[in-house]
């Protein structure tokens, strides 16, 4: 992998890259579901729980980082006498539900100079890896928004450099319609009538991707019992954030940009609507009004 980034920095961001083809290798041994639920309810897979050992004991191992944080853990893991001060935030396996589908499934990465309850602007890396007919890995440390794809040797190559989101239009919407909330209900409709073609697979990070490429607007939003809406500020809507925004876009919940909110825990959600400028300031523009 090639890219101008401080050594420290590089090493970490090629451990992800190392571990991730260990976490696809293990896709053929367990689809299976592991019996347990995180600490948002949901129902873990074993491939879930496995995925965050094998970052969790490869990060422990070397030692280089000082904070851990996972969308499996309820606590922040502090690492003793780091080699590094840099805290991790880890979704380890983002879409996991839909493995025994076999759809594309990933991990989401972003990297803080130290501690990792600060708001997402702080961070100094991103990336993501899509594990999907190929295994690309998504990549910004603030220079820009790079592509890798794994080769038939394991070595990730560069295939896109400095990646602009296009304008587009696909729209990738989360949630029940039935409880869409009057301003979002506004924004969906205006989209649809500006005819953008719905693009929802249920893994934000494969959906992101396309939406990263091709234009438009991912959303989970806020809806009628569920106002928080359902994704992590840490594990997802922060790394990608990041990726989005370094990439010419932006994400916003609706209100202000996400990256400028501070969490006050680890478990913290939002609402997300993440995709093209033009977009962003729609639902911004709809959601002042209402
Ligand atoms: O991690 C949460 C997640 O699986 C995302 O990858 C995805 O965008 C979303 O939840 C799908 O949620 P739902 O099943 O409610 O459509
Ligand atoms: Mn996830």
């Amino acid at each position: 992998m090639q890219c101008n980034v401080d050594r420290k920095l590089l090493g970490l961001i090629l451990f992800f890259s190392e571990h991730g083809k260990t976490i696809k290798s293990g896709f053929l041994k367990a689809r299976n579901k592991a019996g347990t639920k995180n600490i948002y309810g949901e129902e873990q897979m074993a491939l879930d729980k496995w995925a965050d050992e094998v970052l969790i004991n490869g990060l422990k191992k070397t030692r280089s980082v000082r904070y851990i944080a996972t969308e499996e853990q309820s606590d922040i893991i502090e690492i003793n006498d780091p080699e590094n001060e840099y805290g991790v935030v880890i979704d380890p396996l983002d879409g996991s539900s839909l493995i025994d589908v076999n759809l594309a499934v990933g991990t989401i990465v972003g990297i803080y100079p130290g501690h990792v309850l600060e708001p997402g602007e702080k961070m100094i890396a991103a990336m993501y890896i899509l594990y999907g007919p190929l295994t690309t890995l998504t990549l910004t440390t603030g220079n820009g928004v790079h592509d890798f794809v794994m080769d038939e040797n394991g070595v990730f190559f560069l295939t896109a450099k400095d990646i602009k989101i296009p304008d587009g239009r696909i729209y990738a919407p989360g949630a029940l319609r039935k409880d869409y909330l009057p301003a979002h209900a506004r924004f969906i409709e205006s989209l649809e009538n500006e005819g953008y073609k719905l693009r929802f697979s249920g893994s934000f990070v494969a959906d992101m991707h396309q939406i990263l490429h091709k234009g438009g607007i991912f959303t989970y939003p806020g809806s009628k019992g569920k106002e928080k809406g359902k994704l992590r500020l840490l594990f997802e809507a922060n790394p990608m954030g990041k990726i989005i925004t370094d990439a010419g876009g932006g994400i916003s919940n609706g209100k202000i940009d996400i990256l400028s909110i501070k969490p006050d825990a680890i478990d913290n959600i939002t609402p997300i609507y993440a995709g093209g400028k033009k977009e962003i300031e729609l639902i911004e523009k709809i959601m002042r009004k209402n």
